[in-house]
């Protein structure tokens, strides 16, 4: 073990090799103790003045991995990559300091350990961050001795037969998120093999991996096969040359087919806000459990944000895979990650036949891709897990759930965590971000006092949101008692997204004709109601009401994004449209309308609406029901056909409701 001596006042950073700084694991307070013991760590001088630090940080590295790194001109530290470091503590490291590092960390791609063991970050059934993950011929591999060290291994790999306590009665993992002995998850709680799912036992079979798809190697093993593999040239002459090739930077590896890719839910809904929920919270430090960690809960201030996501690879997927048809997809991964490099299976291949070229030959032996950091996302895998298999049917549910267990989500209240993405969609869009009572970025709850009906009954709601707070006992929950105590819109804005030309799923003609109205109906009474009282009282800050009815087709995507910014309540048959609830405001009445043709019902938007601390009703007819009274999944046969009945009156009378603080 090696320290460096320091002073509290030598600002310093150190570059080792390639190798053996695994930073992101030092953000992961909670980390599974036995894969932490597999992290080697680097010091850090704790200075009140690390801030302007990494500007200063020049490299040089050498061919015999030696880096010296010059922070001041009075402090020179230089340092085989080899030597284990123990950190001190990351408290006052911004993340921008921490990427920064990481940054210069892949710089030096050559070293002496140019075979770091994997090291595992954070994990939901579905949901894999490593770091180090290696692959060479389409096989992951995790590079770990603990794996074969580890005695008594009771459940075999790649089998069905585990302990069955463990499992419900369809395979699901009921310990949500178990991990072995050997501080690793099982193999089929992370991938499969990346086949479509249809609902036979032949098709689940299918889908569970085989050790092609992944496998853990000992070190010794790796070492052997792509650390120091001796080549003879043809002359005879032999020498020794390392086989791993670095991916640098962060990526996003997307296991699952274009199956569900395609649509818009379920690649912005689903994939990206448990990609978004997962990795914005596994860098970022728990929240402690205390009733004075209640702001961080109703924060959607981000300032101190998660590393970029450098690549997705859709492994799966061609080019058209991911897209849908009306485009949404391709405008949200253009419009939120901006510099995001997309992979598609053409090119992952082309990485696997990279790695086979001099097998191929019989020259040189294979190559071994390292990702330094690596998200690996499985749909069957998450399917697997108890939230996400049995209870939710949705894989972003099981990325969310175990980040608000381990207390991380940050501004669950209010999609603080989905913020990031929410506000660059709104941007990108022309969304004007202080108008319209779109939120600012600010905290919420505690401008409570300044929105459209403060008072007394703010103060209730929050002295409530502060004993559900200290009864959970930090385990923190979105509900309604929570969205209570965010502030009023400052307009009250109804959209109803129409499906009535599209090609299914549609009302009856004179139901959609008298939900119109109906709603036209209760605006405009409002309308008048509030000129009636501002007439008596103008200082009263009462919101103005506005419906609109919205044919997707017939609006570009930012006039749809921009539509859906200003949404207090969203209303429509189920079905894609309802997806851009998540750009919808956290307000306190914000809520979504779901007509279903009873007694259908479906978990998509409940559950999204829910995550986002957005109050859900699923609508039959002229019934509503709501968490937690939720009814039971159904596709009945009238689900997808034409003549869903919804009673106009009663939606609108919901609105109201809800609008006044009834419900
Ligand atoms: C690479 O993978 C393919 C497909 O699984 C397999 O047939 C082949 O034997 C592998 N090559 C080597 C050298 O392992
Ligand atoms: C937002 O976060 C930053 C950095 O964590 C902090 O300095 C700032 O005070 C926060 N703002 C609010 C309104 O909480
Ligand atoms: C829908 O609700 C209305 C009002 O209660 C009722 O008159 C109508 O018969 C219902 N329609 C269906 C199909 O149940």
């Amino acid at each position: 073990m090696f320290r460096f001596a320091l002073t509290r006042r030598d600002a310093f950073l150190v570059l080792l090799g390639a190798s053996s700084m695994h930073l992101w694991s030092l953000v992961l307070q909670g980390l599974n103790p036995s894969a932490a013991e597999e992290f080697s760590v680097v010091p850090f001088g704790r200075t009140s003045s690390s801030s302007a630090l990494l500007d200063t940080v020049t490299t040089t590295s050498t061919t015999t991995t030696t880096v010296k790194m010059a922070t001041t001109a009075t402090s020179t530290i230089t340092q085989k990559a080899t030597e284990t470091q123990v950190v001190e503590s990351l408290e006052g490291w911004s993340y921008a300091q921490i990427d920064k590092l990481a940054e210069l960390q892949f710089l030096n791609t050559r070293s002496d350990d140019v075979l770091p063991q994997t090291g595992l970050i954070a994990h939901a059934p579905g949901w894999t961050l490593f770091r180090n993950l290696y692959m060479t011929n389409d096989t992951l591999y995790i590079v770990t001795d603990k794996h074969f060290s580890t005695p008594s291994r009771s459940r075999p790999e790649y089998s069905r037969e585990r302990r069955p306590e463990f499992y419900g009665p369809k395979g699901e993992d009921l310990t949500y998120g178990y991990t072995q002995a050997d501080g690793w998850p099982e193999i089929r709680m992370m991938t499969s093999t990346g086949l479509s799912a249809v609902n036979s036992p032949e098709n689940i079979a299918s889908r569970e991996p085989i050790p092609q798809n992944m496998q853990f190697i000992s070190v010794k093993e790796a070492r052997k096969r792509w650390g120091e593999v001796v080549l003879t040239d043809e002359h005879g002459k032999k020498r020794t040359e390392s086989r791993v090739w670095i991916v640098q930077g962060n990526s996003l590896l997307v296991n699952e087919p274009s199956q569900f890719l395609r649509h818009y839910y379920h690649l912005v809904a689903e994939l990206f806000l448990g990609v978004q929920a997962f990795w914005h919270s596994a860098f970022t430090p728990a929240i402690p459990k205390s009733e004075s960690a209640l702001p961080v809960h109703f924060s959607t201030n981000h300032t101190a944000d998660a590393p970029p996501i450098h690549r997705t690879i859709f492994i799966h997927s061609n080019a058209d895979g991911w897209r849908d048809g009306p485009g949404f997809n391709r405008y949200f991964l253009r419009a939120a990650f901006p510099s995001l490099t997309v992979e598609h299976e053409e090119d992952w291949q082309d990485r696997v036949a990279a790695s086979m070229e001099g097998v191929k030959d019989g020259s040189s032996g294979e190559r071994v891709w390292r990702f330094p950091v690596a998200l690996l996302t499985d749909r069957s895998a998450a399917h697997r897990g108890g939230i996400c298999g049995s209870e939710t049917q949705r894989i972003a549910a099981e990325a969310w759930d175990h980040m608000r267990k381990e207390g991380k989500l940050r501004g669950i209240h209010v999609g603080g965590w989905w913020a990031p993405v929410r506000e660059a969609i709104w941007k990108f869009a022309g969304v004007e971000i202080q108008a319209g009572g779109v939120i600012d970025g600010e905290q919420v709850a505690f401008k409570v006092g300044t929105n459209a009906r403060a008072g007394k009954e703010d103060d209730a709601h929050l002295a409530h949101a502060h004993a559900v707070a200290e009864e959970e006992k930090g385990v923190v929950d979105v509900g309604e008692e929570t969205q209570a105590a965010l502030p009023m819109p400052s307009e009250i804005v109804i959209t109803y997204i129409s499906r009535q030309s599209a090609r299914n799923r549609k009302l009856t003609v004179d139901d959609h004709k008298l939900l119109v109205e109906s709603m036209d109906d209760l605006v405009k009474r409002k309308n008048e109601e509030r000129k009636v009282a501002l007439a008596k009282s103008p200082k009263d800050t009462i919101p103005p009401w506005e419906f609109r009815v919205l044919e997707a087709e017939h609006l570009s995507k930012d006039q749809q994004v921009q539509a859906a910014a200003r949404t207090t309540i969203l209303l429509g048959v189920h079905g894609n449209g309802l997806t851009h609830l998540v750009w919808m405001k956290p307000t306190r009445v914000s809520s979504v309308i779901e007509i279903f043709c009873p007694p259908g019902f479906a978990h998509d938007y409940w559950w999204t609406a829910r995550s986002l601390g957005i109050r859900h009703w699923a609508m039959w007819n002229d019934t509503a029901r709501t968490w937690p009274d939720k009814p039971n999944v159904d596709y009945p046969e009238c689900f997808q056909q034409n003549a869903i009945p919804v009673h106009g009156p009663a939606v609108a009378k919901l609105v109201e409701d809800r609008i006044d603080g009834k419900l």
